[in-house]
């Protein structure tokens, strides 16, 4: 089954790549890596499915070689990475560990080597646990722990990589993790949830200045965003959707490019909010020179009156899902990118740093016919191309993931790659999905 778009489909210079992050792939308990509050998250009970960590995970570590290899014969242009801070810096700050961060310089060679250019994201949420005991995302020095592990980074690789996002996903550092308690630290406290929902955007903009100030260039962020719509007719349904609209969308796209909160979200966490928050703002609003966004699903949402603020239900859709249960709905691509451009971007480009599916993938005879995945990939690129055609400035398309790995608290249940992962062997084997992007881009 082919793809039904061409590169000549596409702008001159658009990138087509595939993402990973650090410790979905790399395996965390070796290279002199510190721990992070992902492993002692995985090793609480009830946390993360059968248990599993990144321990091991893909064994990236050992064998990025064999996987850049995959990237190269597949054609691709560009590979989305992320750096493990325990890694780098075991304790979070002060020593650095040289042979966890030659790691990432050979990894980034070996790219240079093979014409992939390197997309760094620092931060895919490996916090060290020595931070996270000082309060992680909730104390306001995170922002500076995390602009000093930045400059450690990049004076090692910065001068070769393509452009670096600081944070991936804030909503997930913050929310999820903070309020929904779904990831590490696993907290579940409206006042944490407010102050890692403001520092986490402290950060970005502390490590963005200095960044900058050491001649750093191409720097950005990785936001998810979600198209989001009521579920329920009816004003107060609409409020939902649009108080939804700040938590998950406009709270960090309205921090980063136009320095504000949306009010309705502040109505609701202002109380928790660390004192003077106002005088970060414009820090968090320094500009930058791209955005990330990651895309996978749309969301229902309904007022309810007998919930605890933000007083909101999900709705269930009628859409085909994933593997995940996440609706699969391409036309909400095309929607949020013209909605960012109009409202926060202007001709600022935008990349798609993740969007791909989960399935149920199983290998015959040594090969995977992940069908559905060609199917999502080929809408997702053609909404992609309707923006571009709306005025968007799309500079590339990264899948997500290269590799089956480590889907937090899915453990390894659930298979986003567009290569197999037999973890007992760590047989890598291309899906019918990698072949059949080949065919379009090699
Ligand atoms: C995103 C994460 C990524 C992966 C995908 C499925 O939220 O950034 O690490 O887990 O979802």
């Amino acid at each position: 089954m082919p793809f039904t778009f061409k590169r000549v489909d596409f702008p001159e210079n658009f990138l087509f790549g595939a993402a990973t992050a650090a410790y979905q792939i790399e395996g965390s308990s070796f290279g002199g890596a510190g721990s992070s509050h992902w492993d002692t998250f995985a090793a609480t009970p009830g946390n993360v499915l059968h248990g599993a960590s990144g321990a091991i995970a893909c064994d990236h570590f050992h064998r990025y070689e064999e996987d850049l290899d995959l990237l190269k014969s597949g054609g691709f242009d560009a590979y989305r990475f992320s750096t493990n801070w325990a890694r780098v810096m075991p304790d979070g700050r002060g020593a650095v560990n040289r042979y966890g961060l030659d790691f990432y310089d050979r990894l980034v060679e070996a790219m240079m080597e093979r014409g992939i250019k390197p997309y760094l994201t620092l931060y895919h949420w490996d916090m060290p646990s020595a931070l996270a005991d000082l309060g992680g995302w909730r104390n306001r020095d995170v922002a500076n722990w995390f602009a000093d592990y930045s400059r450690v980074v990049m004076a090692k690789i910065g001068d070769r990589v393509a452009a670096t996002a600081t944070i991936n996903e804030p909503w997930c550092v913050a929310y999820l993790s903070h309020f929904l308690g779904h990831h590490a630290p696993g907290m579940r406290d409206i006042r944490a949830t407010a102050r890692a929902m403001h520092h986490v955007l402290l950060a970005h903009g502390t490590a963005v200045n200095a960044l900058r100030a050491d001649g750093h260039k191409n720097l950005g962020i990785v936001l998810n965003l979600s198209h989001n719509e009521a579920g329920e007719q009816g004003p107060e349904h609409a409020a939902a959707k649009k108080l939804e609209d700040g938590l998950f969308n406009d709270w960090y796209l309205g921090g980063v490019f136009k320095g504000e909160y949306p009010g309705d979200v502040l109505d609701g966490l202002g109380a928790y909010m660390p004192d003077h928050w106002q005088d970060d703002m414009a820090t968090i609003s320094t500009p930058t020179d791209w955005l990330g966004v990651n895309y996978y699903t749309r969301r229902l949402l309904a007022h309810d009156a007998n919930a605890l603020w933000p007083h909101q239900r999900d709705v269930r859709g009628d859409l085909p899902r994933t593997d995940m249960g996440w609706e699969i709905y391409p036309e909400g691509l095309c929607k949020l990118l013209t909605y960012v451009e109009r409202n926060y971007t202007g001709k600022l480009p935008i990349f798609i740093t993740e969007n791909g599916m989960a399935n149920a993938d199983i290998l015959i005879d040594g090969k995977c016919d992940d069908f559905a995945r060609i199917d999502f990939i080929d809408r997702h690129l053609h909404s992609v191309r309707r923006a571009i055609d709306a005025g968007v400035n799309v500079g590339g398309y990264f899948c997500w993931s290269l590799l089956d790995n480590y889907e937090w608290a899915f453990g390894y249940d659930k298979r986003f790659g567009m290569v197999h992962v037999d973890y007992a062997t760590q047989k890598r084997t291309p899906k019918e999905s990698w072949h059949a992007l080949k065919a379009v881009l090699a």
